[in-house]
């Protein structure tokens, strides 16, 4: 079966890098985009373009996050996560490439220098200017005591959840980190994406080219099945839930 033959790559594996998306985490309930109720099908994306423009896009952006707090607040590590950290531990995952923002790889117990997000983290705030971070309770406060969405206060830029939207640069440190894993390891597992959104979605192709076996794990068939080496159209955390150690 599917599960065995993942079982037999995992084992013959020396370096084993998850590139994960939303699905791995619709079991701890945080939607995911693209399926039936994910969040681009209620709610249109703010470009960054126009979260900088508009004092009416950054409130409605901050209004979004806040509604999505208890969420993310309640939200634990699923069987996905948790089978990662334990293949971590034994030394056969260096670090984990994720378009997620919900921390719960580093929740699960990943080191957070072993998390290369390349979507940002939407557990704290960013000044966009500037850089400076901020606890999102401190945003949360000033936009109930102002009304508005607030500004850096050392430089007067607009603070934003520490996501990258549409329309905003890629982290270079991340996109460097993703292309030395991806061209390093030798088992390549993409789980719970529909490898749509690029750049990002490069990386599971850049690792088959330099070498790596390519599994694809995600209920829906995804545009790179064809080229995988394994697909596994399955639940994610019944497929990864034996791989859950110590
Ligand atoms: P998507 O919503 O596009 O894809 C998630 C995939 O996971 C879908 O194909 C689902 O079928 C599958 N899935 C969901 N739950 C599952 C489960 N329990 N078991 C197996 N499969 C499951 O999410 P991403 O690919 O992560 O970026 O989206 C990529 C990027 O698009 C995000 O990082 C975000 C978004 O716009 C930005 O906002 C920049
Ligand atoms: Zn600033």
């Amino acid at each position: 079966s599917g599960v065995e033959r993942l079982g037999d790559m995992i084992a013959e594996a020396r370096a084993i890098v998850p590139f994960t998306g939303a699905g791995i985490s619709t079991e701890c309930g945080i939607p995911d985009f693209r399926s039936p109720g994910g969040i681009w099908t209620r709610n249109r994306p703010i470009p960054f373009d126009e979260f900088v423009a508009s004092p009416e896009a950054r409130d409605e952006a901050w209004r979004r996050r806040f509604a999505m707090e208890e969420v993310f607040a309640a939200a634990k590590p699923g069987r996905g996560h948790r089978a990662l950290a334990s293949l971590y531990r034994a030394g056969k995952v260096p670090a984990v490439i994720t378009q997620n923002i919900d921390n719960l790889h580093q929740a699960s117990g990943f080191a957070s220098e072993h998390v290369v997000e390349l979507h940002g983290n939407t557990t704290y705030a960013r000044c966009i200017g500037c850089g400076q971070a901020y606890p999102l309770d401190w945003v949360r406060r000033r936009f109930d005591d102002d009304g508005a969405a607030p500004n850096c206060t050392a430089c007067d830029e607009p603070v934003k959840t520490a996501t990258i939207s549409f329309g905003q640069m890629m982290p270079d440190d991340e996109m460097q980190r993703a292309t030395a894993l991806s061209q390093s390891c030798d088992l390549f597992i993409a789980i719970g994406s529909s490898l749509v959104v690029w750049p990002a979605a490069g990386f599971p192709l850049m690792a088959k080219r330099a070498g790596a076996r390519l599994v694809i794990i995600n209920r829906e068939p995804t545009e790179q099945d064809d080229v995988a080496d394994l697909v596994i159209h399955h639940d994610i955390g019944e497929t990864l839930g034996p791989f859950v150690g110590n």
